[in-house]
């Protein structure tokens, strides 16, 4: 395969837009796999995909198509589908110009209307109606004029196989038998078996063990050439080998490497930390492997008194540490408590030996644990996103009510069509990464879609809230919150929380605290079981559970389930 004849792209959507069926659809019509296995989404591998229906890890595959006499290499980028900044990445693609394809999915649908949907392309993107493709990717409606559009629209990549080798990293996973297998894209030269390779991050030296295509799974050729995305494995054990964005180069031939990757920046922080300290070096093996798996979530080593060595780690969004937390699990036999999330907040000091300590004047707060308090701060600042809400115009005062609870602030009000509304609001980031989304879903009957991106950061009142158990805090639970906000979710938070612990044989004071002043109170009472029956035989039974799957950890002598924020917080 000439570069000439060679097309790469990916497919960017919302989150249920029908990425991995159309993924699947182009596989099928490419001959890659066969249409016997119908429905079953290929490109989502991960039990936790299956099980969630949504794309967590990219996958790529190379797909042979011959059109008009020719013979393409078609390189489909499956990208994943957990963040809800989809116009954000149009705007990327845009600036970055490259070639975009709208493609309206779904026109199978009794209540689709592909005209209005593309007058409201038209209208926000500058794209005109002709150009849109109207498919079902379920039915395989038009789904071979997108492959035709891709061949037409995209150009081919602009290198070189008579260059030296230079390979970009752009994906790695680690098999237990074959340790790292790294996903590469040539810009330059030509890569096979039995080559000496050096990593320009590493300086490291190895010997290609075997190059190949995805189709969508691993399948070895002699060589790769330039323009071409393939996988390679070459004796890498450890998982910090096969940086992403790394640029490997053949041995005494060296090049300027590639730019890499500017990294995912992660929204939100929580602490992880083993149920019982014995298992640390596991957890930590168990970290290392799935965050080369999923290079977006960032890792620090952090420490608890009351939960002993642990991590903060740091992920895209709240849905986004669920799935990683689930992928521990799943795939690694992992059970670790979790901290309530936090998103970055920063402080202005204003204390000499705290500037002194850091030696800066501004911090950035990742764990509430090291909140500094108001007499050392000059002020507290909160990260922001612009919000772009799309909407039937019926919903719109509801909307407005949700996003002002959200103390969001109203940037813009459109109409897209006669029917429909877009509006912009800036909201606090924090305000929107627990339940956001789900609020605005369940109040528009599903139909508002939501979008954010970045906006930096704003002055904020903030301070820090503790709750306790019997007087002992729960340290997964502390958080920083909103001044304003601190006395309502305080109360709701102790509800929920005398709701989601189990009962026990005395007493339990739940308090939420600012410093040493309680500001919410709930009693949870000894004595009879509101499910009724014996309360000792129902003691025995939980505790035979917590025994078997480790779900209680003791805070003073109370018994929580470890995941109780994740309860909290989503009312389960
Ligand atoms: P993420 O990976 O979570 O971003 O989702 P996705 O964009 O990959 O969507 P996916 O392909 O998983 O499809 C979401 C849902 O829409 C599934 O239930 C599909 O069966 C359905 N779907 C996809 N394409 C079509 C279509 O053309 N018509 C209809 N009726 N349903 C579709």
């Amino acid at each position: 395969y000439p570069v000439e004849s060679i097309r790469n792209f990916s497919i960017i959507a919302h989150v249920d837009h029908g990425k991995s069926t159309l993924a699947d659809r182009l596989l099928e019509i490419t001959g890659t796999i066969s249409k016997t296995d119908h429905n079953k989404q290929v490109l989502d591998k991960l039990q936790v995909e299956r099980e969630r229906g949504i794309t967590v890890k990219a996958q790529s595959a190379s797909l042979f198509y011959n059109h008009e006499g020719m013979n393409y290499l078609l390189n489909l980028i499956d990208t994943p589908g957990i963040q809800a900044q989809t116009v954000a990445n149009f705007y990327l693609a845009f600036e970055a110009q490259l070639s975009i394809i709208p493609v309206i999915n779904k026109i199978d649908l009794k209540n689709a209307d592909p005209e209005r949907v593309e007058k409201q392309i038209e209208k926000l993107f500058d794209i005109p109606t002709d150009e849109c493709i109207r498919i079902s990717a379920k039915q395989g409606t038009n789904v071979e004029k997108v492959l035709q559009k891709v061949i037409e629209k995209i150009p081919p990549p602009q290198c070189n196989t008579a260059d030296p080798l230079k390979a970009l990293v752009f994906d790695s996973t680690f098999d237990h038998y074959r340790g790292v297998i790294a996903n590469i894209a040539l810009f330059g030269g030509e890569i096979a078996k039995g080559q000496k390779i050096v990593s320009a991050h590493t300086k490291k030296r190895y010997e290609v063990n075997e190059v190949g295509i995805l189709t969508p799974n691993e399948q070895p050729t002699h060589k790769l050439y330039a323009g071409q995305v393939g996988y390679l494995i070459a004796g890498m054990k450890e998982v910090t080998e096969a940086q992403i964005g790394d640029t490997l180069f053949l041995y005494k031939q060296p090049v300027e490497p590639l730019p890499g990757f500017k990294s995912a920046k992660p929204m939100v922080f929580a602490g992880m930390y083993p149920i019982d300290q014995t298992e640390y070096n596991n957890l930590k093996s168990a970290l290392e492997r799935l965050t080369l798996n999923d290079s977006s979530v960032t890792v620090h080593r952090d420490s608890s008194l009351a939960l002993g060595a642990g991590w903060r780690l740091g992920f895209l969004g709240l849905l986004h540490m669920e799935v990683f937390n689930q992928r521990l699990e799943q795939e690694y036999n992992m059970s670790v408590i979790l901290t309530a999330p936090t998103v970055p907040y920063k402080a202005v000091l204003s204390s000499a030996k705290l500037i002194k300590e850091h030696g800066k004047d501004q911090i950035t707060i990742i764990n509430p644990a090291q909140f500094p308090d108001k007499f050392s701060v000059s002020e507290y600042l909160e990260p922001t996103v612009l919000g772009t809400i799309v909407t039937p115009h019926e919903y719109i005062g509801k909307i407005i009510t949700l996003c002002q609870d959200r103390r969001a602030v109203q940037k813009d009000m459109l109409y897209i069509d006669e029917n429909r509304v877009m509006l912009k609001y800036l909201f606090p980031l924090n305000e929107i990464v627990v339940d956001f989304y789900d609020a605005l879903k369940s109040l528009s009957s599903g139909y508002a879609s939501f979008d954010y991106e970045d906006a930096g950061y704003q002055s904020a009142d903030l301070i820090k809230m503790d709750i306790l158990l019997n007087g002992n805090p729960v340290e997964e639970l502390a958080t920083i919150i909103h001044n304003d906000k601190a006395y309502a979710a305080g109360k709701l938070l102790c509800e929920r929380l005398k709701e989601t612990i189990p009962r026990q044989l005395f007493e339990i004071a739940i308090q939420a605290a600012i410093g040493k002043k309680i500001i919410a109170r709930e009693t949870f009472k000894s004595g009879s079981d509101k499910y009724g029956g014996d309360i000792t035989r129902r003691m025995k039974l939980l505790k035979r559970q917590a025994e078997g799957k480790r779900l209680m950890r003791k805070i003073g002598n109370v018994e929580v389930p470890r995941d109780a924020f994740i309860r909290v917080l989503k009312r389960e």
